[in-house]
Formats: structure tokens, C-alpha cells, sequence
């Protein structure tokens, strides 16, 4: 059976109401990068970074899956191959629209990650600075956020995976943040098929065999109907 590996971005939580990174101005929610997503702004302020997390995490409370995360749900249901949703979003939203083969490769809103021993656990509420790891003991949690500079979750997995791709679909990223933007070379390299689905070309666009410019909420279901209907992961369909 066919294997489909999947890549999404923040592009894919636009129309639920969360903003992208690099929007206008690229800022990110009124920051830039640098100071709320690096190790060295957690060492340098940890108020302000665990406050930015903690607002980005109650904000879930007032967002919902949209048609494009309902549809990768549905693929994965249906789908009787291997399939992987690798999302590079910290938000639940594809959880929450009902996918299970999915990995969280920058980590999650909803989990604090133990700076001493490591142990990652769910967190729904507020996580302030000093905040007790309930395995260790030690006043080190912080948002489970992979920051720049820092190795992305389960990459050994993703690599294994893309080496036996039949398709690698591309959903709403600039393919600006690396190792994610390398994918698609990745899943090349062992003759995968390459789809991407932008709003805007990225900066990855020239790598995929077919770019399809629109809105992830209209496209991805599009695309889904087509490859349960084909029962192939051709996009070709
Ligand atoms: N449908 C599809 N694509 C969209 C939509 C939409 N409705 N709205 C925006 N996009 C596209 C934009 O054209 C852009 O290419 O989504 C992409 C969003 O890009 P970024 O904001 O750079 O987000 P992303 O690629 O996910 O960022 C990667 O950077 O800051 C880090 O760790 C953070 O995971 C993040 C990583």
C-alpha cells in the first residue's frame, strides 16, 4: 500500500483565526522572533516569552478546525496506506479535527517540557516561569516550543518516512524554517511524487513538481476527494 506524508504549516490555521508567523511586517502576534522563539529570550526575559505562550495557549479556547484540517482527519481515516500529518503548528488543531497519525515537530501549546529532565506533559493552563515538573521536581518547566537553534521533535521518524514516500503534499509554509524546508529534497531524493498547497508561492516552491496557489480551507479538501476517489496517492487524479 501506498505511503502519504503530509506537511503543513501555519498557512493551514488561517482561516480558523490563528495568524501566520511571517504575516505583515513579519511579526509574529506583535513580536519578532527572536524575542519570544529562542533560547536566549527565554534566558533573557522568561516573563515575557512563558506570558506570550500562555496567551497563545488560551486563545485555542476561541478557535475550532476549519475544512482543510477536516479533510487531512478524513484522509486519515480512509486512507488503508501509511500516512504521516508531520505539523510544524503548535496549535491542537488537527487533534482536535480527529487525525492520530500526526507529530507535532516544534512541539505543542498544550505541553510543558521539563528543562532539567526532560519529560514533556500535557498543560492546558497557564505555565509561569519556575513552575514545578511534577516527574523531577525542579523549578524548570517551560513551553514545550521548539525554539530556533533547538533539534525538532522525532526527526529520525520523519527521515524514515519520507525515505519510503509515494507522495509528500506540502500545506500552507513558507518553507522558510529548517529542517522542514528540506523535506521535499528529502522525499525527492527517493522518488517521492511532490505537491504543494500555498496561498503564495514559497520559498520552496521551485523544488515541487505541481504548486497549487489558493486557500488550504478550499484546496486541501479538493485534493483530499481526489485521492480517496482514486484510491492513489497520484495527485494526478
Ligand atoms: N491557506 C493556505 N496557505 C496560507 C493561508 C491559507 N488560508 N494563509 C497563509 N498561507 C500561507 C502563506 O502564503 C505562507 O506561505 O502559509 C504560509 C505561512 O508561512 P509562515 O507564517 O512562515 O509559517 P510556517 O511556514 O508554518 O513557519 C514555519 O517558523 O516561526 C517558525 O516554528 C515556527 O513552525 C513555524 C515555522
Amino acid at each position: 500500500m501506498h505511503t502519504i506524508v503530509i506537511l503543513t504549516g501555519a498557512g493551514i490555521s488561517a482561516e480558523s483565526g490563528i495568524t501566520t508567523f511571517r504575516g505583515p511586517g513579519g511579526l509574529w502576534e506583535g513580536h519578532r522572533v527572536e524575542d519570544v522563539c529562542t533560547p536566549e529570550a527565554l534566558a533573557r526575559d522568561p516573563a515575557l516569552v512563558h506570558r506570550f505562550y500562555d496567551l497563545r495557549r488560551a486563545a485555542l479556547a476561541s478557535v475550532a478546525p476549519n475544512a482543510a484540517h477536516d479533510a487531512l482527519a478524513r484522509l486519515d481515516r480512509e486512507w488503508g496506506g501509511e500516512l504521516l500529518i508531520v505539523t510544524q503548528n503548535v496549535d491542537d488543531l488537527h487533534e482536535r479535527a480527529g487525525a492520530v497519525r500526526l507529530l507535532h515537530m516544534h512541539g505543542e501549546l498544550r505541553s510543558a517540557l521539563c528543562a532539567a529532565c526532560g519529560t514533556r506533559q500535557a498543560w492546558t493552563g497557564a505555565l509561569p516561569p519556575g513552575s514545578a515538573c511534577p516527574a523531577c521536581g525542579a523549578a524548570a518547566l517551560r513551553p514545550d516550543i521548539v525554539f530556533f537553534g533547538e533539534m525538532p521533535y522525532q526527526m529520525e521518524r520523519i527521515e524514515d518516512v519520507l525515505s519510503r514516500a509515494d507522495l509528500f503534499v506540502s500545506i500552507g509554509t513558507s518553507g522558510a524554517v529548517y529542517p522542514a524546508a528540506g523535506f521535499v529534497r528529502l522525499a525527492r531524493q527517493h522518488g517521492a511524487a511532490t505537491l504543494e498547497l500555498n496561498l503564495d508561492p514559497s520559498e520552496g516552491s521551485a523544488w515541487f513538481e505541481e504548486t497549487r496557489l489558493g486557500r488550504a480551507a478550499t484546496l486541501v479538501p479538493e485534493w483530499v476527494d481526489a485521492v480517496l476517489a482514486a484510491n492513489s496517492p497520484s495527485y494526478r487524479t
